[in-house]
């Protein structure tokens, strides 16, 4: 892995939970159990590698839909997670951030999420964003919201309105794009995730279910991106 360029930036979105579980005979919230501890051995690798942004979807707009069985085992999940994750972002001195609209999660919910961010946002180390009840659409939705207040406030006129100061109103304000997006588990969608932020960035889609995915297949995903050829509309000189 000497000679690989190490995208800055990794996306993750973490799906397979629930078929991996099923295929071994488990429930589906064995699968998130599972696939919570993972995460943790990989922000860990993923540190380890030389990746210095992480953003993994962890709650989609979406994913209301399921069973309520299926979300309340989620948010308990979430609620545990949150907890550990104070702690090992402390540990291994990871900077956490929320994105997405939390505002819908229970206050207990809120609140540790908030001081898990409040806690570890002078830490220098990986930079660990969490989507949340995330949905690209109502990211931008939020984000356009505020910019017509700040127009009809005076503050900004609309002329004034340039991508960086629409990207300075996403959730993901000051993180640069993600160079590697990866998806685990078949599916090759983006699901409603981070729609303007993979404008350039390069997919790599695996078979592997998330509780499996381990260092071994970051280390593939990124061999992968070593091999694609980044040409940003222009012509790399030869
Ligand atoms: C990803 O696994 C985790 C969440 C979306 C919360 P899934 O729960 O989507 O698992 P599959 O795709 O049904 O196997
Ligand atoms: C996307 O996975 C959301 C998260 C990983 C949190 P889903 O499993 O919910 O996506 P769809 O429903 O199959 O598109
Ligand atoms: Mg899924």
């Amino acid at each position: 892995m000497d000679n690989l360029i190490i995208p800055r930036h990794v996306a993750i979105i973490l799906d397979g939970n629930g078929r991996w579980a099923k295929s071994k005979g488990m429930p589906r919230n064995y699968g998130h159990v599972r696939g919570a501890k993972n995460l943790e051995r990989i922000c860990e690798d993923a540190w380890d590698i030389g990746i210095k942004y992480l953003t993994v979807y962890l709650f989609s707009t979406e994913n209301w839909r399921r069973s309520r069985d299926e979300v309340d085992a989620l948010m308990a999940l979430f609620r545990s997670y949150t907890k550990t994750c104070i702690r090992t972002a402390m540990d291994n001195n990871m900077k956490v951030r929320v994105i997405g609209d939390p505002s819908a999660f229970a206050d207990d919910l809120q609140e540790s999420l908030k001081v898990l961010e409040e806690t570890s946002k002078n830490n220098t180390g990986l930079n660990f964003q969490i989507a949340l009840n995330y949905g690209s659409r109502d990211e931008i939705t939020r984000a356009v919201r505020n910019i017509a207040q700040e127009c009809a406030g005076g503050s900004l006129n609309a002329l004034d309105i340039t991508e960086e100061v629409i990207s300075d109103h996403l959730d993901t304000r000051g993180i640069p794009d993600p160079d590697l997006l990866i998806r685990t588990s078949g599916e090759q969608r983006l699901s409603n995730y981070l729609l303007w932020q993979l404008a350039y960035t390069e997919f790599y889609f695996t078979e592997v279910p998330w509780p499996a995915f381990d260092r071994q297949e970051l280390l593939r995903a990124i061999e992968k991106y070593n091999s694609r050829d980044r040409r940003y509309g222009g012509l790399k000189e030869e």
